[in-house]
């Protein structure tokens, strides 16, 4: 228990660090590394607007009960209750007099955090691979009923911060490398999630992409990248309805997250016209007066900078009154949308204490949920080579796993405090990152346990080497097997030892435990070589990936509980695999378009450039024209797919898009200008039919990129819808995108508003980002669409 508490301690231990770290105002020198941007000020906090009719039904609720709180009890709704402050990771107090029974806020993303008789979900990364809407639904349900279940009432999560980087420790519990799959998923995830009322909180806000230093360094981002790439699964969360936002713990330009006004005010309540709450990082609140006049609503785990200090200055007429009301409101009327004041089950667990007896009801809330964790597992698996159809396997006679990964962790699945270990202590097979993102594993099927029984429902002579260092004994083995499957691994987490210089990035992009030099040994004596990768992003393979005896490749990420048994489905072939990488591999690190930043400089906080600006992932690679090893989008299957020409139409709208309506709008563009109705609202239809030609069923993910007109300043593509369908052999499916005015828009920095750009825009249909297989020009239909605006609204008249 002890060891337990003091491994929290050290988690949150960096913030708490970063604020000793003197501010020292350099003048300006010649030093160009001297010279930072400045995040504006935006001020008043804007007050909360019903963005639609769920927000308009909770906030009048919340407002009668605002009306009946004195100043201290408004205060409490946004002030952390400590370290522990209660059961759970963030604690919020009740208050009977009007029915709340307080906040319990706790981690998130994949499962429950540090609890038992949970489900250990795939992460984010592999939902994101399946690229399926309805299978990302379906876990954030899952999720939602099981920290119902637990008595908590904020899920921390999704984790929407995008793989800038693809040393970033965290990638795992994201969605990868493009906004749009970001947001989609963000957006299906919080659906799912509040479905079963429960709060989410969608994290972190904004520009925590890497882990080093990131309790104090300063993200530099410009305005159209910040809107065009970082913002927009957040947009997505706003849109879902997100009860709440995670501000991070990082600066932006030169102002921190928890207090910067320009993007909580300014963007996040003021554009976005978010109606929920603001919480800070754990620990990562830097003031009271000053983040509360920025928007944030609520400091956690530990509260002081507000409580009674904001009382004070409420008293003193630093905060006005109408801040503290907005800020109550926007916490209770969160709580009412989500149906938190109607039966929500108590708190029955202790995060602190697992031998707490009281507390420690031990619920268990996994029900079935092991069905879709492993469904989604093997949707999620992407097949990046697969010679001689060497996959799915057809009943080898005799086949060897090779490679620690393959096997049950030794020391068992939990023994690590959150998953954190480093590459020497840990093996076995890897089905979760390190770090608050982490949850216990109810149990763990591992590959070989999963292939044993296929091995004996099969008769395969099956065998196992687990050693990953003994190349010439692998290689022996191997060389008598009439398949090899080799199995590597490669770990990343959160920052732990403090986060002023957390190691929770990789150090680099190679395999864990020898993998590279396995694959080779293994490779070099057995000619039906198959390797598969539990990782947490891309790992650099280039030594191995075009030997002739590497037969197939299968790509696993990081899986959760049931990591063998969904390899098995898609090894055995009871399932095509059909997963697409949500970032792009590439042959060597420096074709990556950002790095960590690990310069510190003598200057006493550290800056990271987002220089490469709108060219993340596969825009960078499109850009410089610069080949991947494979691409954003890529994933082979068992069977193929042909794709017919493109056809489109206009769809009927609600609102039009006549310039001199979008210039009313925009005139106005206060709150929520950023998510009206006019801007998402679906305006153009892309049809195609893609036919099955080979003899088993599987899915397809269709992919539809769009090339903006030439001198706009975009990359040359961005993914802008996709649909993953089932086809049966032989047999055509319909596949149908929506485009919105959104969807062809740019952020236009001089207007501050989005804007269409004039010129041509081309439709892209393929099955990757790079495998382009049916190409239109976007039609304009402005004339046929007013026409058809006009006869709808007359309808509805
Ligand atoms: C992480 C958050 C997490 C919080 C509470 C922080 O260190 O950055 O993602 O939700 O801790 O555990």
């Amino acid at each position: 228990m002890l060891s337990r508490l003091f491994f929290l301690l050290l988690l949150f231990s960096g913030a708490t660090l970063a604020k000793q770290v003197p501010f020292q105002l350099h003048e300006t020198d010649d030093n160009p590394k001297h010279r930072f941007p400045e995040s504006p000020p935006v001020y008043p906090s804007p007050q909360q607007i019903p963005i639609n009719q769920a927000w308009k039904t909770a906030i009048k609720k919340a407002k009668k009960d605002v009306e009946k709180l004195t100043l201290e009890e408004k205060v409490g709704l946004g002030t952390g209750n400590g370290w522990p402050g209660g059961l759970c990771f963030g604690v919020i107090k009740p208050i009977d007099r009007i029915g709340f029974k307080g906040l319990c806020i706790h981690d998130g993303p994949l499962g429950v955090r540090a609890v038992d008789l949970v489900s250990a979900f795939p992460a984010g990364i592999n939902a994101a691979s399946t690229f399926d809407r309805s299978l990302i639904r379906a876990r954030g349900e899952a999720i939602g009923v099981e920290y119902r279940e637990k008595g908590i009432n904020v899920y921390l999560g999704p984790m929407t911060n995008l793989q800038r980087t693809p040393w970033a420790g965290r990638n795992w519990e994201g969605w990868g490398g493009d906004p749009y799959l970001a947001g989609e998923a963000t957006y299906e995830t919080i659906v799912g999630v509040q479905s079963k009322g429960v709060q989410c909180n969608v994290k972190h806000f904004i520009n925590n992409e890497q882990e080093r230093d990131r309790g104090r360094i300063s993200s530099n981002v410009d305005d159209r990248t910040q809107h065009e790439i970082y913002l927009p699964p957040f947009l997505q969360a706003v849109l879902a309805n997100t009860a709440s936002v995670m501000a991070s713990y990082n600066r932006l330009n030169g102002s921190w997250a928890t207090q910067n006004s320009k993007t909580l005010n300014g963007i996040l309540k003021g554009e976005l016209g978010f109606p929920g709450y603001v919480l800070s990082d754990f620990f990562g609140t830097q003031s009271g007066v000053a983040a509360c006049n920025a928007g944030l609503d609520m400091p956690v785990p530990i509260g002081d900078y507000f409580g009674k200090n904001i009382v004070e200055a409420v008293k003193n007429g630093t905060v006005n009154q109408s801040r503290v009301d907005d800020l109550a409101t926007r916490v209770l009327s969160a709580w009412y949308l989500t149906g938190q004041d109607k039966g929500f089950p108590e708190v029955n667990f202790n995060a602190f204490d697992e031998q707490d007896q009281v507390h420690n009801k031990h619920v268990d809330v996994q029900h079935d949920h092991w069905k879709i964790i492993r469904e989604i597992g093997a949707a999620s698996h992407v097949l990046l080579k697969n010679l001689n159809e060497t996959l799915p396997l057809r009943r080898p006679r005799s086949l060897i796993l090779i490679g620690s990964d393959a096997g049950p962790p030794p020391l068992g699945p939990n023994y690590y405090h959150d998953r954190f270990i480093t590459p020497s202590d840990r093996t076995g097979v890897l089905a979760m990152g390190w770090g608050s993102g982490t949850c216990y594993f109810p149990y763990l099927i591992d590959p070989l346990s999963a292939v044993q029984r296929r091995a004996k429902k099969e008769h395969i002579d099956l065998s196992w080497f687990l050693d990953d260092y003994d190349r010439n004994e692998a290689a022996r083995l191997a060389s008598e097997k009439e398949v090899a499957v080799v199995f590597l691994s490669a770990d990343s987490g959160e920052a732990t030892n403090g986060d002023l210089y957390g190691i929770g990035d990789r150090p680099d992009l190679e395999a864990w435990h020898n993998g590279t030099d396995l694959v080779l040994a293994v490779a070099d004596s057995n000619p039906n070589t198959i390797v598969v990768i539990h990782s947490v992003g891309p790992i650099n393979m280039e030594k191995w990936i075009d030997h002739p005896n590497v037969k197939a490749v299968l790509w696993a990420g990081i899986q959760g509980q049931e990591v063998g048994n969904a390899l098995a489905d898609v090894l055995f072939g009871d399932v095509n695999p059909s997963g697409r990488l949500p970032y792009t591999i590439a042959k060597r690190d420096g074709d990556y378009p950002a790095k960590i930043e690990h310069d510190t400089d003598d200057w006493p906080i550290p800056q990271t450039e987002y220089s490469e600006g709108l060219l993340v992932d596969y825009r960078a690679f499109d850009s410089r024209n610069i080949t991947p090893r494979f691409e954003f989008g890529f994933g082979l299957s068992y069977t193929s797919f042909t794709y017919s020409p493109i056809w489109q139409r206009s769809l009927p709208t609600k609102t039009r898009i006549l310039e001199d309506e979008i210039e009313r709008d925009l005139i106005d563009r206060g709150q929520g200008s950023s998510i009206r109705e006019w801007l998402h609202e679906p305006r153009w239809e892309i049809n195609l039919e893609v036919k099955n030609e080979g003899a088993v069923a599987g899915h397809e993910v269709v992919q539809l990129y769009v090339a903006f007109p030439k001198d706009c300043g975009e990359p040359p593509k961005a993914l802008k819808g996709f649909e993953r369908i089932y086809v049966q052999p032989g047999l055509l499916e319909l596949v149908n995108f929506k485009l919105s005015y959104y969807d062809l828009s740019i952020w236009d920095v001089l207007t501050q508003r989005w804007i269409k750009p004039k010129g041509k825009f081309r439709l892209l249909v393929g099955a990757s980002s790079r495998d382009i297989r049916s190409e239109a020009v976007l039609e304009e239909w402005r004339k046929f669409e007013d026409e058809e605006h006009d006869s709808l609204v007359s309808q509805e008249d």
